[in-house]
Parts: C-alpha cells; sequence; structure tokens
C-alpha cells in the first residue's frame, strides 16, 4: 500500500489523572473532537502539511516514523479538531492516528500494537506517562485501567517495573463541557512535581491511593448510569487533585461557578491550568458560564469511535 488515512478521537480523564501513573484506577473517555490523517509514500522529502518535517516541532511523528522503521520519505496531511496542550488528548491523537497510518503502509496494523507503540512515544517524548491517553484514543468509548486483570479486558502495557491492565469501560449517555483556562501547564514537569511529593511523604501515597479508590467506585456509578453519584466523585476527585498540589485558583473558579449547573465539575489531565470538565444536562448554561469567566468551552459527547483505518 503506497497510502492511507485514519483518525483518532482527543480524550478527558472522567477519574483518576496522576494516580494512574502509579498503578492507580482510572477512567478516560473519548470525546467526538478528532485528529484526520493522510499519509502517502512516493515523494522526494517528508513533509507535514507541505513543510519538511521538523523533529523539533514534530517529536510524535519523527519517533513514530524511525519506530515503525518507514525508510521512505512519506508525504504527510494532518487536519486537528483538537485544541493542542490543552489537556484534551491531542498528542495521544496524533500519535495514535500516525500509527495507524504507518503500520497500514506496511500492511500490519493491529489496535493492540498501536496503543503499545503510542504509549512508548508518549513516554519518551514527554519523560513519563501512563498509557491512559493513548489508550483511550486507540480504543474509544471510554478505557478502565487497574492494576489487575478484570473483565471486559482489551490489553496489558508494562514500563519498567510498572503494569497497567486496559479494560473497557461500559458508560452511560452524557454530556461534558470542558473549560479551558488558556493557562498552559506541560504534563511533563507536573507529573514530576507529584513524583517528588509521592517520594517524600505517606501523605501523598495515601491522597493517591485514595484517588485510585474513588475512581474505582465512579466505575461503578458509571456502570449503573448514576450520574448523581459520578458528579459527586467528580467533585472529591477535584479536591484531592488540589491537595496534590495541581489545582490551580483559576481551576477551581471556574469548577466552582459551573457547580450549581451540573452533577459534578474538577479539573482534567495534569491540572496546574489547562482545563476542567463538568458533567451537566444544561452544556449550554455551563458554556456560557465559562465564557463569562474569560474560559474557553467546548461542547463534547462522549465517543463510541477510537482509531480509525482506510
Ligand atoms: O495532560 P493530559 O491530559 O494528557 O493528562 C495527563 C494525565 C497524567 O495522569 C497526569 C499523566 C499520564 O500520563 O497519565
Amino acid at each position: 500500500m503506497s497510502m492511507s488515512k485514519s483518525s483518532a478521537p482527543g480524550k478527558v480523564i472522567l477519574f483518576g489523572e496522576h494516580a494512574v501513573v502509579y498503578g492507580e484506577t482510572a477512567v478516560a473517555v473519548a470525546v467526538d473532537r478528532r485528529i484526520h490523517m493522510d499519509i502517502e509514500k512516493r515523494v522526494e522529502v517528508t513533509r507535514i502539511n507541505g513543510l519538511e518535517i521538523d523533529p523539533e516541532k514534530q517529536p510524535y511523528i519523527v519517533d513514530a516514523i524511525e519506530r515503525v522503521g518507514i525508510k521512505e520519505p512519506l508525504e504527510i496531511k494532518s487536519k486537528s479538531y483538537l485544541p493542542s496542550g490543552a489537556g484534551m488528548g491531542s498528542s495521544a491523537a496524533l500519535t495514535v492516528s500516525t500509527l495507524g497510518c504507518l503500520y497500514s503502509l506496511e500492511g500490519t496494523p493491529s489496535y493492540e500494537k498501536i496503543a503499545r507503540t503510542a504509549f512508548e512515544i508518549e513516554h519518551s517524548v514527554q519523560g513519563g506517562a501512563s498509557p491512559i491517553d493513548t489508550s483511550t484514543s486507540t480504543h474509544g468509548s471510554a478505557v478502565k485501567l487497574t492494576r489487575k486483570k478484570g473483565s471486559n479486558h482489551l490489553w496489558k502495557i508494562k514500563k519498567d517495573e510498572k503494569r497497567w491492565h486496559v479494560h473497557h469501560q461500559d458508560i452511560p449517555k452524557m454530556k461534558l463541557v470542558v473549560g479551558d483556562t488558556g493557562i498552559h501547564a506541560p504534563t511533563g514537569p507536573l507529573v514530576r512535581k507529584v513524583r517528588r511529593f509521592y517520594d517524600k511523604s505517606g501523605f501523598a501515597r495515601d491522597i493517591i491511593s485514595e484517588i485510585g479508590e474513588l475512581a474505582e467506585r465512579g466505575c461503578e456509578a458509571l456502570e449503573e448510569g448514576d450520574l448523581e453519584s459520578v458528579g459527586s466523585l467528580m467533585n472529591d476527585n477535584h479536591r484531592l487533585l488540589t491537595i496534590l498540589g495541581v489545582g490551580h485558583p483559576k481551576l477551581d473558579e471556574l469548577v466552582n461557578a459551573v457547580s450549581s449547573h451540573c452533577y459534578g465539575a474538577k479539573l482534567s489531565g495534569a491540572g496546574g491550568g489547562g482545563i476542567m470538565i463538568a458533567l451537566t444536562d444544561k452544556p449550554r448554561k455551563v458554556a456560557e458560564i465559562i465564557k463569562e469567566r474569560d474560559g474557553t468551552p467546548y461542547m463534547l459527547e462522549a465517543s463510541t469511535t477510537g482509531l480509525t483505518l482506510e
């Protein structure tokens, strides 16, 4: 094959960010905003959207090409409907969709292999990660990561001493509104900040395991379709993440401002800025409140479709 097309969704983390790095349970939902890729062989030089590829600017794509082992130049076209660097999984969707195309060109696409390689790429480019973003973007729907293997198992991912069992998670129909604070907060430094706290403080380790237990209860509430409980656990998860040191006054402001119009709200992803999410029946009202407070709202629904290959 000399040409392939793919697309992959972004995600939001419902429960368990940061704690998942230590093997605790976490759940993420794929969302209805995607990145589309189109890759073709038979060109002179590797270009992305018309410009010669630069490893500094495109580390995920360059790493993906190296790992798949394609030597010929490639014409790469990408179109993203996800804000980048905002905690909605744009780097995972980019990596997963790129790998989808590259493995298709080689004739060997496998979702498990793509999820595993995409995690390795994120881990190496960001200097540490869990497989939650990349597995959610690959599988779609919702994904639960746990230490032990359970029902609806998809794949196992290992890194050094750590291992994560990745499962499909059933979820009810949900309306989510993201509020982007616009405050740039890269994931790597926040993961390292939590690591320092975790290494020196039993208190931090207790918070991490409390987040894991809460995420387990969150999964049960999702399976029962009990949005009230899901929302209240989201509020609790927000407080625990703030105690862990990854909150921000702007995140608290947005979470508090929407609280009377939603089941629950929390920061989502690495924190320190970035995004918050609200689970609500009144997405327009919540989006309006976020806008009034200078946040950028995105009204989202869960997407059942993960990576698609053509
Ligand atoms: O920055 P995001 O939205 O990709 O989320 C990072 C989530 C962490 O748990 C903090 C790190 C990880 O890779 O799991």
